[in-house]
């Protein structure tokens, strides 16, 4: 994560603009492929991403629809395009899948850790359920931390106190070298902002549940079959759980603050047995990219650019996020990192 990451501050250039958008999810693909194949495969990386895409694009369609999965035959041009993006996704992980079968070599990555997986009585993955999973920590593991890191880079650019204060704790813990796995537990403050960003901007939004057998909630009855759905950007912006609940306040996340409210009133990875399986991957991921990034440059917002949420499957920036990007010299930092401390 760190490498990949450092490898991008290397290449940015000070007084540049980036759209932070675009530079986290390429970041954050290359580092699930990484993980789940270990090489890069770059085209077949971009051929995920584009198909993805064309998937995202017709989501908000499918879902209007309950079960949805009975009219996906249907000759209607969005479903013909959701048929061919689906049929290519397939064949490149197939492809990949099978390539490896054939060279059999343990590469310590998670495809290698699925193809070895043996269960009970012996018997190994199917290519259909290996394709499956490959496809489901493939998706699901890298727009979702790339928008919670391009809404947090957003949020602090426009709350310099707050990243002054994480810029501060990125110089005390990592000094002049790269973050490292043990610098994790020490990056707190910066732990606090990428959970605030995540309030404010759940890159899951909303999540559904079905109840298979009668339920009682919130004085209604349910009966088995009923589909509902639960809302991380609706609940985690209520006032009865986070006073002035738009402000940008990392330290609602300290152990105290945490204790003191409902265990619900802040779920981005959603709870229960499909509580999601990657959470402890995207908090790593998270903190170290913010603070690799922040330990060689300041973002600055440029003003006058519209910022709107679009809900898809995650909760992306409508339109890019352009920032100008400032090298921090060693004494600007120290300058910057001692007035943060004064105010703190
Ligand atoms: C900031 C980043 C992430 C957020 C906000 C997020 C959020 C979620 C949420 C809300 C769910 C549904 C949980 C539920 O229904 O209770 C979920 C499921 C899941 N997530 Fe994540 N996720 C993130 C990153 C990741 C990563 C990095 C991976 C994989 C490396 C991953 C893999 C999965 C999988 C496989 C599921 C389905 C689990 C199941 O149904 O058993 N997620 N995630």
């Amino acid at each position: 994560m760190v490498r990949i990451t450092a490898h991008t501050a290397e290449r940015w250039h000070d007084g540049s603009t980036v759209d932070m958008n675009a530079s986290m999810m390429s970041l954050s693909l290359e580092i699930v492929a990484r993980t789940l194949f270990a090489t890069e495969v770059d085209d077949d990386i971009r051929e995920i991403n584009e198909q993805t895409n064309q998937i995202m694009g017709i989501y908000n369609f499918l879902i209007a629809f309950p079960n949805a999965e009975r009219f996906l035959h249907w000759p209607i041009p969005g479903l013909v395009k959701f048929r061919r993006a689906r049929g290519k996704l397939d064949r490149v992980v197939n492809r990949i899948i099978a390539t490896r079968k054939v060279d059999g070599e343990d590469r310590q990555d998670l495809l290698s850790m699925l193809l070895l997986a043996r269960d009970e009585d012996g018997s190994a993955l199917s290519d259909s359920q290996l394709r499956d999973e490959v496809l489901t920590i493939f998706l699901a593991g890298y727009e979702t931390t790339a928008n919670a890191l391009s809404w947090t880079w957003y949020l602090l650019a426009t709350n310099p106190e707050v990243q002054e204060r994480m810029y501060a704790e990125v110089a005390e813990v990592l000094g002049d070298r790269a973050a490292t796995l043990e610098d994790y537990a020490q990056l707190k403050y910066t732990t606090m902002v990428f959970a605030e960003g995540m309030r404010l901007y759940p890159p899951a939004w909303a999540m559904g549940r079905m109840s298979t057998e009668p339920v009682e909630m919130g004085g209604y009855r349910l009966p088995p079959g009923t589909h509902w759905f639960t809302s991380q950007y609706i609940i985690q912006r209520d006032e009865r759980f986070f006073p002035d609940p738009l402000r940008f306040d990392p330290l609602r996340h300290t152990d105290e603050e945490k204790a003191k409210r409902d265990k619900f009133a802040y779920f981005p990875f959603g709870g229960g047995q499909r509580q999601c399986i990657g959470e402890a991957f995207a908090w790593l991921e998270g903190v170290l990219l913010l603070a690799t990034l922040a330990h060689r440059w300041r973002m600055e917002w440029i003003p006058g650019q519209p910022v709107d949420v679009e809900e898809k499957i995650t909760l992306r920036p409508r339109y890019p996020m352009q920032m100008r990007l400032h090298a921090r010299s060693k004494a600007d930092a120290a300058a910057r990192d001692e007035a943060a401390i004064l105010k703190a």
